[in-house]
Order: structure tokens, then C-alpha cells, then sequence
């Protein structure tokens, strides 16, 4: 058993000295930190506040909200974020700004001509999921902290003055750089957020960090590669769409969309790269057309080494990232953590595409108040359950076990590594529910194993060859999405039953037709993405709708992207935000106060169809610069008279 780290440590160096207490995983963490270090020349001179032994459990208590307070806003096609009268929305930590890498902030060039080792210290393109973690570590300070997010993808014809033109490794590079995450440290004074520059915690982590590999796929001959013939150490993270986020401090980061960046050239794709997307060519990314590690006829396992949850130490810039099998590997859009009444943690997860599925995993072991290093390997062992949502409100979560329910080797599956691997497959196996896209998952604070997901849309259901209604997604053609939610046998997230219903049915109640109607009381929209509860229990939808529909077709008068409140209880939905042209609303983080929320805007500026235009970049926005090119950006968001955030 490894022991808590020494409260005297007091940065990343002491870590390694302290040769006695070190885990397994800090063992690699330090000679991968070292290596980099010796190759990079560089001195060990920027010092992390090294953690406390304990991290607060919640935020300071908050009555349940019984009413939202706030005046909606409409629908706009204004190329700005506009949030009700009283309150303010900022935007900051733009694509392009600094990180606040200590002695290496190169500043954004707005003709896009920063090279690729400037983007490796600058904001990512395309930020996604975000979460708030206050400084010092365990405090619930609500002024100062880190913030770690998603850069889920890129648009070459943004990130290049002339696009894709002219392609080769240097610009690959650029494109790698811009995806991954941020670690950036912020802090409010005067009443205005900032990012703090430079900063011993700012980190960029792209798909070149070194990452270990933990649990049953660890080592797996599917995880070998000529690089890596050990199947243990990947370079690196890309996709990441939702996250979540640890009672000890740590940030959950979910590979997404990974199989777009693979190609198999040779067109002869196998039974599993089908299954999960791969395609023989792809006009986006480019990466493999110069970079061979995502050539699959290359490097045919290197695919089965993205699709995972990622945990990251943002306390710790010289923490390896581990990326956990055991929660298995899909196309991940969140991470939602609960401790269970036992003290076992429970994560829900939803695979982000047409007909997939929604999982769980729970730990074998316990969480232990205090002693993170333990804490920090709760997601390396337990079981991955898949959900089967039945016509009777009732819903089964059923093991995806080596050996059990037809995972053998008669069907494919040689060992858990491999189960997990092919955790679709798996799901397949067993007949779970095949969902409207699950994107996000939110855990209700105010009652115990209650928990919400957004299902974005399914356009195809009920298409020819395709599945057609069932009671957890009811609805053919289903361009609107929905919201279900189940609530755990006993509230405990450890039981495999659950009762669940339907939240609510987007749409527009003008639709000429019925399956695009919905039943939303109050303000109307569609395609949830984001999802999530804040400390009062509000609960915040944020909207993705296609930029090939955004206020067209079904969506014709709906203008931008938004971001509504609700309270599960009232029937009320009030709309808090709309969005830039081109974008989606994405990234919630509130402070522990409720009183400053963080949101993304990812992609301004999406045109309608494929990547934008390099000699037009500003076509269809310029947010938030108003002057160039748009950039993805955080903004923050505070109520005028400094109140609580939706009150
Ligand atoms: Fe990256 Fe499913 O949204
Ligand atoms: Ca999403
Ligand atoms: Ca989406």
C-alpha cells in the first residue's frame, strides 16, 4: 500500500526525492518528467503548491433553488454572448492567448502565423469541457483557482493563414498542438476574472504528453505497438469533449470523436475499426497523411489507445496523465462522479454517437478522505456496467465481465482487456439500449443516485435498416433530442436497477410536425449538449445545435445556440444566454460560491458545411476580437450586484 504523500512536500522535485512514499504511477511520473527534462535541457525552476492531504468534500451549503430569478433573453443572431440585464459575460483565455507557461508566453498573432511550438504554450482551439478547481488545494475559495479544459478539435482553415494548402509535418504539428488541455490559473480582483501569468500550474497537454495506460487493457496485445511494445505509455490525448471531475482534485478529460483522425488507407477495415468509425480516407485533420502513428494500416493498434477517460493532476504540472481502461473505451463525451452512500465511486458515462449506449463504472474500492494517492487509483479496478432502459420505466445496468453473458472467446473477447477494448462490441453482446447520442450526465447534489442525461438528437431513428422507437427514446426522426433520467434502486449508485422516465422532449411547439414538437414549458430549444447542476441545484442546458441547421430548417427561428435553466420539479425553462454565430455553448464551472460561472464558447464561426474559409475567416464571425478571425474563448460570467449565478 502506497502511503499519502508527506504534507512537507512542497513541489514536483520533492515528489520524486521522496523515493519512500512514491506510488507506482508517480514513480513513472517522475522518470517520464525527468526524461523530458534531460532531453529538453530544461531546469526544474517552475514549483506547483503541492496539495494538502484533503480536498474539500462541497461547496458551502445551499438550500435547494425554488425559482429561477432572472429575466429570459430571446432568441438572437447576434454575433455576441448576451445573458440577462444584471448580468455580465466576459470572454478570456481566447484561442491563441498564453497559457502563462513560465518563461514561454508567446502572444497570439491574429494572421494565424504563430508556429506550432507557440500553440504548445498557447490556449487550444475549440475548448470544450471545464472545471474549477480553487486554490490553495482543499479550500473552497471562491476568487482563485485553476481551471483545466478541453480543446475537443480544430478547423485547419483557421488555425493556417492559407488552410490546408502547402500541407506538411510542421503544420500538423500546429494542428496536434491546438487540441488536448489547458491548465490555467485564474483569479478575480478588483471584481474581474484574469488569467494569472506566468504561473508555476499552467500546463498544455497535446497529443504528444506521455500518458500511462491503468486497468485490465493495460499491456493488452491490443495496446501494443512497434513505439510502445509494452502496450503501456501513449503519447497523448486528443477529442476531448466533456469531462468530470474528483472530490480529490482531480480533472476527468473524454477522448470523443478520436476514430475521425485515424485513416485505414488500405480500405480493408476490420470487423473493429468499422465498428467504431474508422474510415479509409478523411479531408479534416490531415494528421495521417503526414504523421504515420494515425496511419492504421501503419500502426493498426495505435487506435485502440484513444477512446479512454483520461485523469489529470492540474495541481501537479509534472503529473503523468493516466488514462483509465476500466471505464472503458468508446467514443466518451462526460465523466460524472458520485461517492456512493458506501463510500465506493460510481462514474456515468455516454458514448456520443447514434444508437449508443450509456455506461457506469464503479470502484472495488473505497474512497478514503485524505488520502489521495489511494483516491488517485479508485478508477484503476471495480466493474463497467452498460444500461438497458426497459418499456416498464424500469433499467438494468448489466456487467461487461470477461467470461459472463457471452464475453468469451467464442465471441471475440480473449480476456477483460479485450472486452474493454472493444467495450461496444461488448454492449452489443449484452443488448443494451441503443440511445439518441448521450452527451452529458449530471449527478442531481439534492438527491442521492439521481441522474440526468442529455440525448442531442438521432436523426436517423425509425430511417430504414435502422431501430426504431422505444420508450427511453420515443421519437423517430428525432432532430430535437431529449433529456431521461433514472434514479438508482435505494439512491445508490453501487445497485444495478434503476426507475427511470423522460425529463423533457425538446422542440418547438410551432413545428408542422408532431415529433419535432416537444413538450417544453417556457423557453424552447433543442439539441442538448451540456448539462449540469450547479451548487443550488439549477440545472443548465446548454445547446449544440448542427451549424448545417442553426436557425434553418426545423430550427428557422431559433437563432444561435443557447444555454436555459431549469429546475426538476417546476416545468420552468428560462433561457440564461445566447451564443456568437457559428458557435456552440459547451463548459460549465461554477465556483464553489455560485457566484461565477465559467462557460465556453467553442467554435465561432463554423461554417455550415467543412472547415472554414482561410481567405475569409470571418465569413460567418469575428467573436470575440470583433476584428479577425474568431477564436474559441471562455467567458465568465457574474450577476452586476455580485449575487448568486441563476438567484
Ligand atoms: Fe463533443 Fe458529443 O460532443
Ligand atoms: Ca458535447
Ligand atoms: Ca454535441
Amino acid at each position: 500500500m502506497s502511503k499519502p504523500l508527506s504534507l512537507k512536500t512542497t513541489n514536483a522535485e520533492d515528489i520524486c526525492n521522496d523515493s519512500e512514499n512514491l506510488a507506482f504511477s508517480q514513480v513513472l511520473d517522475c522518470h517520464l518528467s525527468r526524461r523530458k527534462l534531460l532531453q529538453s535541457g530544461a531546469v526544474l525552476g517552475s514549483v506547483a503548491m503541492m496539495p494538502s492531504l484533503s480536498f474539500a468534500k462541497t461547496a458551502p451549503t445551499f438550500e435547494r433553488a425554488t425559482s429561477l430569478g432572472f429575466t429570459s433573453v430571446p432568441f438572437s443572431t447576434e454575433d455576441k454572448v448576451i445573458v440577462p440585464k444584471g448580468y455580465t459575460a466576459r470572454a478570456f483565455y481566447k484561442w491563441g492567448d498564453p497559457v502563462g507557461i513560465v518563461g514561454n508566453m508567446p502572444k497570439f498573432k491574429f494572421d494565424a502565423s504563430n508556429s506550432a511550438d507557440e500553440q504548445a504554450a498557447q490556449a487550444g482551439m475549440h475548448h470544450d469541457g471545464m472545471a474549477f478547481f480553487p486554490l490553495p488545494y482543499g479550500s473552497n475559495t471562491a476568487t482563485h483557482g485553476l481551471l483545466a479544459m478541453n480543446h475537443e478539435y480544430v478547423d485547419n482553415g483557421l488555425l493556417f493563414k492559407d488552410g490546408i494548402e502547402n500541407w506538411n509535418l510542421t503544420k500538423v504539428r500546429k494542428s496536434q498542438n491546438a487540441m488536448g488541455i489547458s491548465v490555467v490559473e485564474v483569479k478575480q480582483e478588483n471584481n474581474e476574472w484574469s488569467v494569472v501569468m506566468p504561473s508555476s500550474f499552467a500546463r498544455r497537454i497535446t497529443p504528444h504528453t506521455p500518458m500511462l495506460v491503468t486497468g485490465p487493457a493495460a499491456g493488452n496485445d491490443l495496446m501494443k505497438t512497434a513505439a510502445d511494445p509494452k502496450g503501456m505509455v501513449v503519447l497523448g490525448t486528443m477529442q476531448n469533449c466533456a469531462n468530470g471531475k474528483t472530490p480529490w482534485g482531480t480533472y476527468l478529460t473524454c477522448e470523443e470523436n478520436w476514430s475521425d483522425i485515424f485513416v485505414n488507407p488500405s480500405n480493408n477495415l476490420t470487423a473493429l475499426e468499422k465498428r467504431y468509425g474508422i474510415k479509409s480516407k478523411e479531408k479534416s485533420y490531415l494528421w495521417s497523411k503526414e504523421d504515420e502513428r494515425f496511419n492504421v494500416e501503419i500502426n493498426p493498434n495505435e487506435p485502440n489507445r484513444f477512446g479512454w477517460v483520461v485523469e489529470i493532476d492540474p495541481f501537479n504540472p509534472t503529473s503523468t496523465p493516466r488514462k483509465h481502461t476500466m471505464l472503458g473505451r468508446i467514443k466518451h463525451e462526460g465523466a460524472e462522479m458520485v461517492i456512493t452512500p458506501n463510500g465506493q465511486v460510481a462514474v456515468y458515462m455516454g458514448d456520443d454517437q447514434r444508437f449508443e449506449y450509456i455506461y457506469k463504472f464503479v470502484s472495488k474500492n473505497r474512497y478514503k478522505e485524505g488520502d489521495r494517492v489511494a483516491n488517485m487509483r479508485l478508477l484503476e479496478e471495480g466493474t463497467l456496467y452498460v444500461a438497458k432502459f426497459n418499456e416498464d420505466g424500469s433499467g438494468e445496468w448489466l456487467p461487461l465481465v470477461f467470461g459472463q453473458n457471452g464475453l468469451t472467446p467464442e465471441n471475440g473477447f480473449a480476456d477483460q482487456g479485450e472486452v474493454l477494448v472493444k467495450t461496444r462490441m461488448a454492449g452489443d453482446v449484452l443488448g443494451a439500449t441503443k440511445m439518441d447520442r448521450p452527451e452529458w450526465i449530471s449527478a442531481d447534489p439534492f438527491e442521492s443516485g439521481s441522474l440526468y442525461c442529455t440525448l442531442t438528437n438521432n436523426s436517423e431513428r425509425g430511417k430504414e435498416g435502422k431501430p426504431g422507437t422505444d420508450a427511453a427514446n420515443p421519437r423517430n426522426n428525432n432532430r430535437f433530442g431529449h433529456i431521461i433520467r433514472w434514479k438508482e434502486k435505494n439512491g445508490d449508485g453501487t445497485e444495478l436497477s434503476f426507475k427511470w422516465d423522460i425529463f423533457v422532449l425538446a422542440g418547438n411547439p410551432d413545428s408542422p410536425k408532431e415529433e419535432h414538437r416537444g413538450n417544453i414549458m417556457g423557453d424552447i430549444f433543442g439539441s442538448p449538449d451540456g448539462l449540469a447542476f450547479d451548487y443550488r441545484g439549477v440545472l443548465w442546458i446548454q445547446t449544440d445545435v448542427s451549424s448545417s441547421r442553426l436557425n434553418e430548417k426545423e430550427y428557422a427561428g431559433m437563432g444561435n445556440n443557447q444555454m436555459v435553466a431549469t429546475i426538476p420539479g417546476t416545468g420552468e425553462y428560462r433561457r440564461f444566454l445566447t451564443a456568437p454565430n457559428g458557435s456552440e455553448v459547451t463548459g460549465i464551472a461554477f465556483t464553489p460560491d455560485n457566484k461565477t460561472l465559467f462557460i465556453n464558447i467553442q467554435h465561432p464561426g463554423e461554417p455550415k458545411d467543412g472547415d472554414s474559409e482561410p481567405l475569409n475567416p470571418t465569413a460567418v464571425s469575428s467573436w470575440p476580437d470583433g476584428h479577425s478571425r474568431p477564436r474559441a474563448a471562455t467567458v465568465v460570467i457574474t450577476k452586476d450586484d455580485g449575487g448568486v449565478i441563476g438567484s
